[in-house]
């Protein structure tokens, strides 16, 4: 008898990692804060129950589920929040779809999620990508600027909405709340993929939460929270009905209830000890940060730095509860990631000079000891890289909406016979999961070489097959 997912799932936690990566619950550490936390936890299997009365019902919510989604919308300063049981991606496309209309015209940041993609094609909509901003120093994509958002804008023709994403996933932001303001001044509908800011604001050393600004802003109470994976919130601003009947459509009829429990858990962390874990956790960080800098093996990033390398733009934050770990010039960071796997620590994604590590108010003294002496151990020499490549900051040539693509034909051609050719599907490479090419774009010469990158140094890339891209068949 063969039982490979659980055998596999059940090996990994048998290596005890530390986890510095998603979930926020950090495998279940995250429940253990008090006494109602454990027993949910401890008691998780038995907990596994569905609409019966009287649990209430989150299609139809009229009691429990009713009172705790109240009570997180207080939290958030919200008009009206939801739990979602199907992660930030089905909040993202409710939001879409309850804020635009087919054909409606929508700016986008390049480096937005997914799932902001596949609306874009299950809606119709037509695109204006936000040029995105690349520190090629430091090999990093950083949020768009004022400037950038507002040539986007004079782009377009009747512009109708602007989906933002804040924090970016390596947890940088950048200061729009003005520009939202402004935004909605003139009528456009504004969404906030803010997947990776559940615990923004709760403490004023954290970046400032935007839940209250955004008509919809989506959060990812799993990845930063206690919460349990694919648990995530939705919070609307205005006034709209429909609402209600995309985050059915997009939600299964039997909604985990160890989900649901596990998001009014993470709430009634923020509210009871939101802001004294963070600072505590942030005190911790930054202690560490300074003693892992003195080392002179691998930097971890200030705000101070991006300023420095990007000096036309100011006013960028770093999540204190994230590592963004630079390793020198010439270094490879997808080999750093395995070489803390190696020693039993799990990063949340590298790229091509770092990895990202996402820290928690579980993490320990003894945790953060861990990561210094693993890099205090590190040999440089085993970090080398094969290939020195940047990424293309041109957005690439748009020949079709991503949705006119849909139902063209297409084929598979070799990776460096696709210079010119039209992209069938989005190219993402993971992490970061962010499109170098998305349907409907031509494919240049700079994403073959990025394609090629992440092929060597065996990092998985999505929309690519034995050396193959789907490309539309249309000479
Ligand atoms: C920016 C951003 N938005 C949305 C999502 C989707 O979130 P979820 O996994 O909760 O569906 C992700 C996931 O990584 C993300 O990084």
């Amino acid at each position: 008898m063969k039982l490979p997912l659980l055998e596999g799932l059940l090996k990994y936690n048998d290596e005890e990692n530390l986890l510095l990566s998603m979930p926020g619950n950090k495998g279940g550490i995250g429940f253990t804060r008090d006494e109602i936390g454990l027993e949910f936890v401890n008691r998780m299997g038995f907990l596994d129950i569905t609409e019966v009365d009287p649990l209430d019902n989150l299609h139809y919510p009229e009691g429990i589920i009713k009172e705790a989604q109240e009570l997180l919308a207080k939290t958030y300063k919200a008009k009206k929040a939801y739990f979602l049981v199907n992660g930030s991606s089905s909040g993202n496309l409710a939001a879409m779809f309850s804020a635009f209309d087919e054909g409606d015209e929508v700016l986008v940041e390049r480096n937005c999620h997914k799932s902001i993609y596949n609306g874009l094609i299950m809606r119709k909509l037509k695109v204006k990508y936000i040029e995105p901003i690349i520190d090629d120093e430091l090999g990093l994509f950083l949020p768009p600027n004022k400037e950038n958002i507002y040539k986007a804008l004079e782009n377009c023709s009747k512009p109708k909405g602007i989906i933002i994403t804040y924090p970016n996933y390596f947890g940088i932001t950048y200061d729009i709340e003005e520009i939202i303001c402004n935004l909605k001044g003139i009528g456009l509908k504004v969404i906030i993929d803010c997947a990776h800011g559940a615990h923004f604001g709760i403490n004023k050393r954290l970046p400032k939460s935007l839940a209250s600004l955004g008509d919809y802003v989506v959060l990812s109470a799993h990845k930063t929270l206690p919460a349990l994976t694919q648990g995530a919130y939705l919070l609307v601003n205005e006034e709209n009905d429909i609402i209600d009947f995309y985050i059915k459509s997009f939600t299964t009829t039997s909604p985990s209830y160890l989900i649901m429990a596990s998001l009014d858990y993470a709430r009634y962390y923020l509210d009871t000890y939101g802001k004294d874990d963070y600072d505590k956790l942030i005190n911790e960080s930054e202690k560490w940060k300074k003693k892992i800098n003195k080392l002179g093996k691998v930097y971890i990033l200030s705000e101070s730095d991006l300023d420095k390398h990007n000096d036309r733009i100011e006013g960028y934050k770093i999540d204190p509860s994230r590592y963004i770990v630079i390793l020198p010039k010439g270094y490879n960071g997808h080999k750093f990631l395995d070489y803390l796997r190696d020693n039993k620590i799990q990063a949340e994604m590298s790229f091509s000079r770092g990895v990202v590590l996402i820290l928690s108010p579980f993490n320990t003294e003894e945790d953060f000891k861990i990561i210094y002496e693993t890099i205090l151990n590190l040999d440089m020499r085993n970090m080398s890289r094969e290939i020195e490549i940047k990424y293309s900051r041109n957005i690439p040539i748009k020949k079709f909406e991503p949705y006119e693509t849909f139902k063209l034909k297409s084929r598979w051609c070799e990776i460096e016979k696709c210079e010119g050719l039209v992209a069938k599907e989005s190219i993402i490479p993971y992490p970061p999961g962010i499109p170098l090419v998305c349907p409907g774009e031509i494919i240049s010469k700079d994403v073959i070489a990025i394609v090629r990158d992440y092929i060597i140094n065996k990092k998985s890339i999505i929309g690519v097959n034995n050396n193959k891209i789907l490309i539309l068949d249309i000479n």
